[in-house]
């Protein structure tokens, strides 16, 4: 290929020198795209050229890369990249051919029609490492008593370091690194009353680099004072239920009694329940009755002796 443009560089030189060439000329040379640079963020590349402009033409460019696997093991061969063969605009997002931290040749060209320019090649190589990466963009939330964070999807290669903190003095600040992002993710529960801070970073292993950290986001959990009352009241609440069972229990065992048994039970139940009460009162009739006759017998039994001995006394 570089032969094949050599050559073709030659025939337009010669042709262009000895017949003088104009634009509408259909031999006329296609400049080759300048200004080549790669504008990488957050590991997105997307090459970029001074367009290549031809009055009443369609150009189209031309990419293709090296790695160093292509560079060193494969008699450096040139690989079209993924989109851009061709592409009609003055850029190319190489991110998808970009797979391996090491230098990247990139060039391109620009063709109309037939004719194609010389190739452009970018100088220096690029690599990946070199991405600028950005603090990450994230909304920090609280759910119930919980503080959430969700963070932008900046692809797999990316993991978060998360610190957060009490707005307090001498609080302990919290770390965590987030891998999957794309949903809320929990970083603790939160106090009633107080304000608590979060901050993010990039973080791209591929690369060993790292971005600044983000604004801090604050959020206040003062609302939370409410479902704290509200817990304080289910607490009174469950202990005076707790107090209240056993008596209920009490009072319907109570009632029910009443509605099952008949009230004519009740004299039964006194008096069979309790044998001796039932005995006791005929024993102390009897005792009263033996009581009386022995009162009334011992006055008797006494009488005859005093007055036997009255008697006998008497004769
Ligand atoms: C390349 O960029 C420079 C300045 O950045 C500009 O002056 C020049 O015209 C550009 N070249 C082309 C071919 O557009
Ligand atoms: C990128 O990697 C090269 C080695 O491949 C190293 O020399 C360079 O310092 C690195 N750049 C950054 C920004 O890490």
């Amino acid at each position: 290929m570089v032969l094949e443009g050599t050559w073709t560089s030659l025939f337009t030189w010669v042709f262009c020198t000895l017949i003088p060439c104009s634009l509408t000329d259909p031999g006329a040379v296609v400049p080759a795209p300048q200004n080549l640079s790669v504008h990488s963020a957050n590991m997105k590349h997307l090459l970029v050229w001074s367009p290549v402009i031809l009055p009443g033409e369609t150009v189209h460019y031309w990419v293709e890369y090296q790695g160093e696997y292509e560079s060193l093991y494969m008699s450096h061969v040139w690989i079209p990249s993924s989109w851009c063969s061709p592409t009609p605009g003055p850029e190319c997002d190489v991110t998808d051919d970009i797979t391996a931290t090491v230098p990247y040749r990139l060039r391109v060209r620009a063709t109309s029609g037939p004719r194609a320019s010389a190739w452009s090649a970018l100088k220096p190589p690029f690599n990946r490492n070199s991405t600028l990466l950005l603090p990450p963009r994230m909304a920090v939330r609280k759910d119930g008593s919980h503080l959430v964070i969700e963070l932008e999807d900046l692809g797999p290669q990316f993991e978060f370091f998360v610190t957060f903190w009490r707005k307090a003095p001498g609080a302990k600040e919290h770390a965590k690194v987030v891998r999957s992002v794309g949903f809320p993710v929990y970083l603790g529960a939160m106090e009633p009353g107080a304000v608590y801070c979060v901050k993010a970073r990039a973080l791209v292993r591929a690369i060993a680099r790292r971005s600044a950290f983000s604004q801090a986001q604050c959020v206040e959990v003062q609302g939370e004072a409410l479902p704290l009352g509200l817990a304080l009241f289910a607490f009174v609440a469950f202990m005076l239920f707790l107090v209240a069972l056993p008596v209920s229990i009490w009072k319907t065992g109570q009632l029910l009694r009443y509605c099952c048994c008949p009230m004519a039970v009740l004299p039964d139940t006194l008096k069979i329940t309790n044998p001796s009460q039932k005995l006791a009162p005929c024993r102390r009739e009897e005792k009263v009755d033996v009581c009386v006759m022995t009162d009334r017998a011992a006055p008797r039994r006494g009488l005859p002796h005093a007055e036997l001995a009255d008697v006998g006394e008497g004769p």
